[in-house]
Formats: C-alpha cells, structure tokens, sequence
C-alpha cells in the first residue's frame, strides 16, 4: 500500500509510522509526505528520512479546492491508496473525500464520539472525566465521525496534569496508529 502522511505540525506520528515502516513492522509505503506549512517539523522529519515532501501552501490558491485539486493530481500521479491524516490542521472539502473515498483516515485524540474537534485532550480534561482515548478513524464529510478503525482508552490519572495526559496519549496514539493501517492491509489481502 502506498501511503501518503498530512501533517501541519510536529509530525510525531508521520515519525512513528515512518519508523514502523523502516523497522518492516509496517508492510506499506510512504511515498510522499504532504503539508500546508513550511515551519512544519515534520517537513523536517520526512527530509531526513528521505521521504519526499510536497509542501504547498493554500494561501497561493484563491480557494481550498483549487489547493486540493492540486494536491489530488500529484496523489495519482505518485499512486497514492491510502491517504493518512496526521495532525493535518485543515478540513477537507467533500471534493477531496470525494476523490479518495473510503480511502482517507483520521487519528484523533479522544475515545470518539466523545470530545470531537481540535482540543480534545484540553476538553477531556477540563471535562474533569475518569477516561478519553485515541480513535483511528475513516474521513467522511462530517468531522470526526466517519467508521472506527481501532479505538483505545487512556485513564486519567489522580494528579494528570494537561501535560502528563497529552504524554501518554500520544505515546497511545504512536502504537495505534501504525496498528490501524496493518488492520487495514489485512483485511485488503483478504
Ligand atoms: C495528534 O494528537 C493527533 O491525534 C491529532 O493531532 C496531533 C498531531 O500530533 N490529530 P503530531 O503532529 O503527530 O505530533
């Protein structure tokens, strides 16, 4: 499976789908990273890696479907199936979800349906409740809603701080996502 990462930031989970791959924990490849933001870390991490980068920023496009028609056409032309979402800050429009439909997968910070949107661990916390989770998910139109692909709780521990909590799910969302995308190639060999 050729995978293509998004991300906007950090990159800490393109890092560890990357290392899974390298390790052969992962059986697929990641033929392009793509991001909207030049200060993004994960720029970084792909270049060092020796993954190529596709780095456009929206703002020369005047809409997001302009950008994204764009981004789609160098997708197929590197044989993309499998586009991973990794704290890629932007929403995709219904003509992108379109053009890769059933393709597109999401991690998101929380136990879904519970905490959607861009805070989710902020919320969960503040939200003072005994346990959250990661969810790796398919993208539909709705956000944060499409089909689970492998969810896992994360207590909150008496005296978590926002920080130790943040810690520990990313250190969740580092297994579970190279996890999800095997169960996704297992089930397309089948
Ligand atoms: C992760 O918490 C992910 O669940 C969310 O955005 C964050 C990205 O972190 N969608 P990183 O850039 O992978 O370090």
């Amino acid at each position: 499976m050729r995978l293509a990462v998004f991300c906007s930031g950090y990159g800490s989970n393109f890092q560890a789908l990357a290392d899974a791959v390298r390790r052969r924990k992962l059986r697929a490849e990641i033929v392009l990273l793509v991001s909207d933001n030049p200060a993004s870390f994960a720029v970084r991490r792909a270049v060092r890696a020796g993954i190529p980068v596709c780095l456009i920023s929206p703002k020369l496009f005047e809409s997001r479907a302009e950008w994204e028609r764009l981004i789609v056409r160098v997708l197929r032309s590197q044989g993309v199936d499998l586009v991973v979402l990794a704290g890629f800050m932007r929403i995709l429009t219904p003509y992108f979800i379109g053009a890769y439909r059933g393709k597109i997968v999401n991690i998101h910070p929380s136990y879904l349906p519970a905490f959607k949107g861009a805070h989710a661990i902020r919320d969960a916390f503040e939200a003072g409740v005994r346990e959250t989770g990661v969810t790796v998910h398919h993208v539909t139109n709705e956000l944060d809603s499409g089909a689970v692909i492998l969810q896992k709780k994360v207590k909150v521990r008496r005296g978590d701080t926002l920080a130790s909590l943040e810690k520990r799910i990313h250190a969740v969302e580092h297994r579970l996502y190279p996890a999800a995308i095997r169960k996704l190639l297992s089930k397309r060999a089948r």
